[in-house]
């Protein structure tokens, strides 16, 4: 499989998700470069009087883009709940496991997702692996004892734990954990969910997630539902 996928395939993705957007929905918009175009879609419909929606944004990026785009951007508070939320994935496992916070946006990403009864994914094919891990696991972590907290993770099975230069949106370090393979994300998410000044980690159980919408490089879309796993 490539390690690169041309752009187009990102936005045949993108674009092919808007289609479960009906009007009158709260939609929930999340963050990266397949979901921008998710984004533009709506956009473009909603400027050409097809469809009437009221979003929310998982990023200050994802805010900028949707209201660039006329789309109405309303706080998670304000709009209270939602009808579907649509977001892309730095990992899908066989059984919809997903790594997420590529783009360090994964506590708001989780917490619009939990908001919706519909979570549908939008990925290029070369996000699919075997199991979880190779991309690392994302990890957003007070500043207040990163030490600490980076040896927990490490005491989990991570073998290196990275802090990265950029901030969340919520003002908190960044950390990737490495642990290899991951065999059971499961457990592993509720043993991270346990450690204190962890805000929120990049495992999505795939019990949050309805679809995934996969673009492969030849142009061809198509989707993975969980209910038919
Ligand atoms: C941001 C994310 C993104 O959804 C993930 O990184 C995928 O991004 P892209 O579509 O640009 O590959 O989790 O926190």
């Amino acid at each position: 499989m490539d390690t690169e996928m041309p752009a187009p395939a990102k936005e045949a993705a993108g674009r092919a998700a808007a289609r479960y957007v009906k009007s009158g929905m709260r939609v929930g918009l999340g963050t990266g470069s397949t979901v921008h175009w998710t984004i533009v879609e709506l956009g473009e419909r909603c400027s050409a009087g097809d469809l009437r929606i009221v979003c929310t944004a998982t990023s200050m990026r994802t805010e900028d883009l949707a209201s660039s785009m006329g789309l109405e951007v309303m706080t998670p508070d304000e709009i209270g709940a939602l009808d579907l939320a649509i977001d892309g994935a730095d990992e899908v496992d066989p059984q919809l496991n997903l790594t997420k916070g590529g783009g360090g946006a994964h506590t708001r990403e989780k917490l619009i997702a939990q908001m919706a009864p519909r979570f549908v994914v939008v990925v290029d094919e070369t996000k699919l692996v075997d199991a979880l891990g190779p991309f690392g696991t994302p990890i957003e972590v007070l500043d207040f004892a990163p030490g600490v907290v980076a040896r927990r993770v490490q005491a989990l099975g991570a073998g290196t734990v990275t802090e990265r230069e950029a901030r969340s949106d919520n003002g908190n370090l960044l950390m990737d954990a490495h642990f290899g393979t991951i065999s059971d994300p499961a457990l592993l998410a509720g043993e991270l969910s346990r450690i204190p000044g962890i805000v929120e980690h990049g495992l999505f159980l795939a019990d949050m997630v309805e679809r995934v919408v996969i673009a492969h490089g030849d142009g061809s879309v198509r989707e993975i539902t969980r209910s038919e796993l």
